[in-house]
């Protein structure tokens, strides 16, 4: 699929956007091209139209283009959202997920990529609720391309400039070469916690929020992948395309993984796995007048070791939530468990880890390598996490 949708709002820098369709169409790439109202009153959609050979779309229900799912079909066809120039308001409406005209619709309808590349006055683009929109963007997995500082239209030298072609472009197809870089793989990753009930109202659980392990999911089909997800009980929306299969307990999760691990290229286990589990489960409430005396647990199964076993070809990480000894437990389980990695972090961090938005965390290599990353977003750890998988597919393992 050689299709972009180029989004073009209303900048004096609209006019590089002429060069960035020329520079797309030289590698055999359709465009499609979305402006806001505002841009049309800079250059006429004509002008657009003229270059890439193909109607420009402005509004969702103008007459001249009736077809009111439009934006939907339109979203299963490109594989790169690319909007430059990007203003403020669009920014704002993208993170605030406002859908009232053809572009900040069709941002919600997407499920490729997203590039930003904004254009505006500095004190527009350093303003804290402008940043703050582009933080929330970025969480979400929306790149951008940081603005210059330059000369500015208002006259002012300043932050704002709209990037250089060459870096709008350069990023644009380094994400779409990404975009393609898991096609054809199966990845099954499991998420969240596991519960292991004694009763049909209480369990033996953890504070796991999934948020990483649907991170990873993601990014794993924002690169093109077939992502089976399974997933103990969490409150967060899972990532639109993948399959999702829920589970409760251990032992529903491992028979998940069996289902799926034969046709798996790369399994990440992400979830946090109760490692014990009572030994009976009464089919009623137990009442407080006949609780037990003492409580059996037994192991529940260690589903990472059992398929470390049968690995074949595929990819195998792990993750280690870890309160001492980090990199050295991490290391030991990726060798037992016979990982291709484990990401290790320390729980006992503040701000990062169970139920956080951020992770700070160690990828260990069995070899006793290790990579650590600063605390980041757990969207940008996935990134990280799956640009190691994406090098280890490329060398063939
Ligand atoms: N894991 C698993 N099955 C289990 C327990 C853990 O598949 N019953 C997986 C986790 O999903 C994780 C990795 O094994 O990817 C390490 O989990 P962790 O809980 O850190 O380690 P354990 O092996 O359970 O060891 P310990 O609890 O003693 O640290």
């Amino acid at each position: 699929m050689k299709k972009i949708a180029l989004g073009i709002c209303s900048s004096i820098s609209i006019y590089k956007a002429c060069e960035i369709i020329r520079s797309f169409q030289k590698e055999d790439y359709e465009v499609q091209v979305i402006m806001t109202e505002n841009a049309t009153k800079l250059i006429s959609p004509r002008l657009f139209s003229a270059l890439t050979g193909r109607r420009v779309i402005v509004d969702l229900f103008k007459d001249e283009f009736p077809d009111e799912i439009a934006h939907v079909e339109l979203a299963g066809e490109v594989s790169l959202l690319l909007v430059a120039p990007a203003t403020a308001n669009m920014i704002g409406k993208f993170a605030s997920g406002i859908a009232d005209d053809f572009l900040s619709t069709f941002h919600l309808a997407v499920k490729c990529p997203v590039l930003i590349a904004p254009a505006m006055n500095e004190a527009m683009f350093l303003h804290k609720q402008t940043q703050a929109n582009i933080k929330k963007l970025r969480e979400t997995g929306v790149r951008f391309v940081e603005p210059e500082k330059g000369y500015l239209a208002c006259k002012d030298e300043g932050w704002g400039r709209l990037a250089p072609v060459e870096k709008i472009v350069d990023t644009s197809f380094q994400l779409l070469h990404r975009s393609q870089s898991f096609a054809g793989r199966i990845f099954l990753i499991t998420a969240g916690p596991t519960r292991e009930y004694s009763d049909p109202v209480r369990y033996l659980s953890n504070p796991s929020s999934g948020k990483m392990g649907y991170e990873l999911a993601r990014e794993a089909l924002q690169r093109g992948a077939e992502v089976i997800l399974v997933s103990g009980p969490t409150h967060i929306i899972p990532p639109p395309g993948a399959r999702i299969k829920w589970v409760q307990t251990a032992e529903e999760m491992e028979r998940e993984v069996a289902r799926f691990f034969p046709k798996a290229d790369v399994l990440v286990m992400a979830a946090a796995v109760a490692d014990h589990r009572f030994s009976t489960v009464s089919s009623q409430k137990i009442k407080k007048q006949k609780k037990p005396k003492t409580i059996h647990l037994v192991p529940t199964p260690d589903i990472l070791q059992k398929f470390g076993k049968k690995k074949g070809k595929r990819i195998l990480v792990g993750f280690a939530a870890e309160t001492e000894k980090v990199e050295e437990n991490a290391l030991k389980k990726a060798m037992q468990k016979n990982l291709d990695m484990i990401v290790a972090n320390d729980i006992t961090k503040k701000g990062t880890g169970f139920g956080s938005d951020y992770n700070q965390v160690t990828l260990v290599f069995p070899d006793g390598k290790s990579i650590r990353s600063s605390k980041r977003t757990k969207s940008e750890i996935s990134a990280m996490v799956m640009d190691v998988i994406e090098e280890k597919i490329g060398k063939g393992s």
